[in-house]
């Protein structure tokens, strides 16, 4: 309870939108997940008090219900007093895991904040390794269930792999520039992604939700990284090169996966230009927050949605969502498994 009250007079959870890349009033939105701008240093949404859930900033409809649906239903179907029972001890729960969330995250923020405070390129090199982490488990996780026939999702594979694949150009980025040229920090980075690997894999497997939570803390992380590295050094990133992988990433022919990742945009409406390392950098921080977005959003079962899905070339994708079996978590997969025919299925 001491963590929750704790937790709860520093975060606030808002609904975050979207602003144009580029935008003057970007960070201005980005910081209104927090109330207080001096005390936190992770800024990733928070449940309150007086909320029901983890709000969701839906762009794109959603085809999937949501927990707030299932929940409704199960309010208008059954007993009113022992669902609103459950529904306060589910926000308890929710407010302890984002306390724990928090709490690991800062932790390893101070050590990044002594090792690396005058190395930026060294520091974006760590954070860079650590950040693809969190989708490899979750595609780890959710090729377990599918191999299992509990959970069969396109759309989630296909947005963590975008999401991989988006961080690994930041990575490639990073390297350009050099920050990976001592071999502690590569050693560092390499041995946090390990641990962080197994740690995710254990905790998405028990809650998603948790799960989706911390990647959320680590992508504002990231984000207020960027953000304050464009607004210290941006005049001097205006005169240098963009590195090539940066210009061949967001300038390149086939731009699918670009867009795959950023789930609450249509497709084709981000392109960006690279004329110099500013621009690069302030690409990175964008996708930080359209990584953050999609984290926020997954914190409700089964709402992630790829962009493509309404497009002519993947109805078959969206098909297959809405038929095929679904669980969340493995415990529910599990119960799911033995009770259910996957034959009633089909
Ligand atoms: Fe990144
Ligand atoms: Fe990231």
């Amino acid at each position: 309870m001491a963590a929750t009250t704790l937790s709860s007079s520093l975060f606030a959870t808002t609904t975050f939108k979207a602003p144009p890349p580029h935008s003057s009033s970007f960070s201005h939105n980005f910081n209104l997940c927090t109330t207080r701008q001096s005390l936190p240093r992770v800024r990733a949404t928070m449940l309150q008090d007086n909320e029901e859930k983890v709000k969701v900033k839906e762009s794109l409809p959603s085809k999937i219900s949501t927990f707030d649906d299932a929940g409704k239903a199960s309010m208008e179907s059954g007993d009113s007093t022992s669902s609103s029972s459950s529904s306060s001890f589910e926000k308890f729960v929710i407010k302890v895991e984002q306390s724990v969330n928090i709490f690991l995250t800062d932790s390893v923020i101070k050590i990044l904040d002594t090792l690396y405070h005058d190395r930026d390129y060294a520091r974006f090199f760590v954070l860079e390794t650590i950040a693809r982490v969190p989708y490899f488990a979750f595609m780890s996780v959710l090729h377990m269930y599918e191999s299992f026939g509990w959970w069969r999702r396109a759309d989630y594979l296909k947005v963590h792999f975008a999401e991989s694949w988006n961080e690994m150009h930041h990575l490639l980025i990073m390297e350009e520039l050099g920050g990976n040229a001592w071999w502690f920090d590569r050693f560092l980075a390499q041995h946090i992604a390990i641990f962080y690997y197994i740690m995710t894999v254990f905790m998405y497997a028990i809650s998603p939700r948790m799960a989706y939570h911390f990647s959320e803390c680590v992508e504002s992380h990231a984000f207020e990284t960027y953000d304050k590295f464009i607004k210290a050094q941006g005049e001097d990133l205006k005169k240098l090169p963009a590195p090539e992988v940066a210009v061949n990433y967001y300038t390149g022919g086939d731009l699918y996966l670009f867009d795959e990742f950023q789930t609450s945009r249509i497709p084709n409406t981000r392109r960006p230009k690279i004329e110099n390392l500013y621009d690069v950098f302030v690409n990175i921080r964008d996708d930080e927050a359209e990584h953050c977005k999609t984290m926020k959003a997954c914190q409700t079962h089964g709402n992630l949605r790829s962009p493509h899905s309404d497009s002519a070339d993947d109805d078959g994708d969206a098909a297959l969502s809405n038929l095929e079996a679904d669980c969340e978590g493995i415990v529910d997969c599990l119960k799911k498994s033995v009770t259910s025919n996957p034959a009633k299925l089909k």
